[in-house]
């Protein structure tokens, strides 16, 4: 999705403003441009394309402003091209604008501006913004210093659907304004200096203090201060938050890329989520979290509401919570979610998970739990995201940032804790008992787990090569090991655009095995002893027709039988997808490498969805 960068200072803001869209490339984007104060105006350098190419623009090299605005789009209304790219300016080239989001009444205020005589010069939803400034700007007949604000503040009012905006005026070469609703911007406050960013990792090696914004804040910056006001204009107070993640975890450390530099993360990341939550005779301890056993009794219902990876781990979540708090566990994607009308009332418990905390389905489902009265609980791995800020209570993943739009690290870190949420709920509920205890013991020894499962990398990187100009693949599972097919699937086309399905195993016989015939590649996961048997006939039913086979697995089989057998530590099921995945994240890594595919920037893909 689109990115925003944003600085004021002393030093020449263009290239800290090119650096950051640098930094911001992972979300997917498909034109870029800055825009900065100059002693002769605005300047305005954008274009379709990579951020790279804004280099190649005559002048770029000659920018002085020391306070400019900077933006990576990836199109909505307008396909990508010079004209619809942002910055976008005002007629009288006064303001300019980038916004992330999507303004739902552009056409209505394109026709009351046409009117008053403003005309347009792309087919953007943001193009109006500036020229709205600029109408009220005009309007106001008073000259003090809160009038740029005003009429950001009045254009904002009139502005229906989602926006983080940040403004620039070449009559106030001082100051910069930004304001957000329903979409991310963080403000990263700097010595002398300040900056802004739609995602913390692009300003992470400039400051680690930010301050995070309410929808309709609006906020005044100049080098040296930073001022707060309400929707009223009343000025505000609020408080820097201390991002921990380091500089170098948003760098590659020598991998040849973050998806596999995120999967190779995968042991840390699944000890610091853990952290001290629970010892081998300890009880889990959230300090976040304040559930009753009252409350948790009380419950009729548990839904986890998510979208694609997150919404994977959601179904081992599921698995946990029933199966050790027996409470009734429904996953659902919150794009649908969202729009069929669940049933839900203060006997619900809403689970929400977003590795970035900014997914705009996942948010307006959980707006819409809380208005039906449920306890709202939100999983991120992103702090101050605005899922956090909107949920009754969060609790966080401890990945560090995950740049590749593949998720890796923060899926196996979200099963993790959704297993250890399971958990203390079991325990408030009063259900211990030693199957519990043998889980925490697995759970301790994962880390060093998904290090033997990396050791897989060569034969999985051997298998990848054979078979990388497939057009459809197969995986299939039983029980937990499906929802595992599911995310190995999603891995699959994301990044290596092969077509693929994922099926439970019983049910091919029911529609889909009429697609199997000679060489058609089938990934089957069997990780639970009570189901292996099973699988293993379903797979023999598409070896009989011709299949390749891989086969993950940590039980005991005949491997002859199948094409490539890749072995996993063993573990509990309920935390198995944490090993069982990671072959599948290799697979598709390397597959994609194969194809000389951009593996980290896959086509037509956004890192986080803000809109809807
Ligand atoms: O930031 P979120 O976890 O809310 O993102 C949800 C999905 O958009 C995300 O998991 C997506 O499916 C990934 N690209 C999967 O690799």
């Amino acid at each position: 999705m689109c990115g925003i960068v944003g600085y004021i200072g002393n030093k020449k803001a263009s290239p800290i403003l090119i650096n950051g869209l640098l930094r911001l490339e992972y979300r997917g984007y498909d034109s870029a441009g800055i825009s900065t104060i100059e002693k002769e105006g605005l300047s305005l350098m954008k274009d379709k394309g990579r951020v790279k190419n804004l280099y190649n623009i005559e002048g770029i090299d000659n920018l002085e402003g020391t306070i400019g605005i900077a933006h990576t789009r990836w199109a909505t209304h307008g396909k990508p091209s010079k004209e619809n790219s942002h910055p976008h300016t005002d007629n009288s080239k006064t303001f300019s604008v980038v916004h992330n989001g999507i303004i739902e009444n552009y056409n209505e205020i394109r026709k009351f501006l046409s009117e008053k005589g403003y005309s347009f010069y792309s087919q953007t939803d943001t193009e109006v913004i500036p020229n709205l400034v600029h109408y009220y700007y005009t309007q106001d007949v008073q000259t003090d210093n809160l009038k740029l604000l005003r009429a950001v503040k009045n254009a904002c009012f009139d502005l229906k659907g989602s926006f983080a905006i940040e403004i620039i005026c070449k009559d106030y070469p001082d100051n910069m304004i930004v304001v957000r609703k329903d979409s991310p911007l963080v403000i990263g406050k700097g010595d002398g200096e300040n900056y802004i960013s739609s995602d913390i990792p692009a300003i992470l090696s400039f400051t680690r203090n930010f301050y995070f914004l309410e929808d309709l804040e609006f906020v005044v910056l100049s080098r040296n201060d930073i001022t707060f006001y309400d929707r009223n204009l009343n000025p505000i107070k609020k408080e820097t938050k201390t991002i921990e993640w380091n500089a170098s975890s948003s760098e590659k450390d020598g991998y040849e890329d973050f998806m596999l530099k995120e999967i190779y993360e995968q042991p840390t990341a699944i000890r610091e989520t853990v952290g001290a939550k629970f010892s081998e005779d300890s009880k889990c301890e959230f300090e976040e979290l304040n559930f009753s056993k009252e409350y948790l009794e009380s419950l009729n219902k548990i839904y986890i509401i998510a979208c694609g990876t997150a919404m994977h781990a959601g179904l081992a979540g599921k698995n946990a919570i029933e199966k050790l708090c027996k409470i009734p566990t429904e996953v659902d994607i919150a794009s649908e979610f969202r729009y069929r009308n669940p049933i839900i009332d203060n006997k619900t418990l809403c689970i929400f998970i977003s590795q970035s905390g900014e997914t705009a389905d996942t948010i307006a489902a959980l707006k819409l739990s809380k208005e039906k009265g449920a306890k709202t609980l939100a999983i991120t791995n992103v702090i101050g995201s605005s899922i956090t800020r909107e949920a009754d209570y969060s609790i966080y993943t401890h990945a560090g940032p995950e740049i590749a739009v593949a998720s890796t690290k923060a899926y196996t870190s979200q099963v993790v804790l959704l297993v250890v949420l399971a958990i203390y709920f079991a325990e408030i509920l009063g259900l211990e008992n030693s199957y519990i205890t043998s889980l925490k013991k697995e759970i301790l020894e994962l880390p060093k787990k998904i290090e033997e499962a990396l050791k897989n990398s060569e034969i999985v990187k051997d298998f990848s090569k054979k078979v990388y100009q497939e057009k459809d693949m197969f995986f299939l599972g039983r029980g937990i090991d499906e929802t595992v097919a599911k995310e190995g699937s999603l891995k699959l086309k994301e990044i290596s655009y092969i077509h693929s399905e994922s099926y439970p195993a019983g049910e091919l016989k029911h529609g889909p095995i009429a697609l199997i015939e000679n060489g058609v590649t089938v990934i089957s996961i069997m990780t639970d002893s009570n189901l292996v048997e099973k699988t293993v006939s379903n797979i023999q039913e598409v070896i009989t027709r011709g299949a390749k086979t891989l086969v993950i697995t940590n039980q005991n089989i005949d491997v002859n039988q199948f094409d490539m057998v890749i072995q996993i530590p063993d573990t509990n099921p309920l935390v198995s997808p944490i090993l069982s995945i990671i072959p599948l994240q290799l697979f598709s890594y390397y597959i994609s490498k194969e194809k000389g595919l951009d593996v980290d920037k896959p086509r037509n893909l956004a890192k986080s969805v803000t809109v809807e």
